[in-house]
């Protein structure tokens, strides 16, 4: 899939081997707890959808998303700092709503620190409601902290299937 984001060119596809040092490289620039390239790898090797979208051939971001029957689960997503607030996140999200959509599952999930305001507006603009609370969740420097479970219903995504903008 390409598409056009402000004025250049995008690709979304399946990460390989050689893009792991670079999705290593934001994914440390990015969480306080990053993934070890281990667990990369098992995604990988479990089937989820691993993807990175590579703008002007390099990579900016990537998502790590596990398909099952009726249900998505979104287990990662990140952008460059470089990259941010340029739609990346955006595109990575609707792809996979999209891919969703198209075999049939009906709920996207996630969970995200009740911390993350950012990405929590993110999820927010696309149409995910928060459906409760996971205490304790995640580690922080000085304990846990708790995570949000935010759930897109497909039948409820504004713009359907058919519609979805790749040119945003
Ligand atoms: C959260 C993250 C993935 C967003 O990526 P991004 O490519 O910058 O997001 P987008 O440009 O697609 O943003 C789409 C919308 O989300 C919201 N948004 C994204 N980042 C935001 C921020 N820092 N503050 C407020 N709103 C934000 C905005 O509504 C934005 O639309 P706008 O730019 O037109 O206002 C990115 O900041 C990141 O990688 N953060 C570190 C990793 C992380 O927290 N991942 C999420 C774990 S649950």
């Amino acid at each position: 899939m390409s598409a056009v984001l402000k004025s250049e060119v995008l690709d979304i596809r399946p990460i390989q081997e050689n893009d792991i040092p670079s999705v290593l490289k934001i994914e440390q620039a990015s969480y306080r707890f990053p993934w070890s390239e281990r667990i990369f790898l098992d995604c990988v090797a479990a089937g989820y959808h691993c993807r990175v979208l590579l703008k002007e051939g390099d990579v900016a971001g990537y998502c790590i998303v596990a398909h099952a029957a009726e249900e998505v689960h979104i287990l990662n997503i990140c952008v460059g700092p470089e990259y941010r607030r340029e739609g990346c996140a955006r595109l990575l999200i609707k792809n996979e709503i999209s891919i969703g959509a198209e075999s049939g599952a009906k709920e996207i999930y996630l969970e995200v620190r009740v911390s993350n305001l950012g990405a929590i507006d993110l999820y927010k603009g696309l149409g995910f409601k928060n459906i409760g609370v996971r205490k304790d969740y995640y580690p922080t420097g000085s304990g846990r902290e708790d995570a949000y479970v935010f759930r897109l219903l497909l039948e409820d995504f504004e713009h359907g299937f058919t519609s979805l903008n790749l040119y945003v």
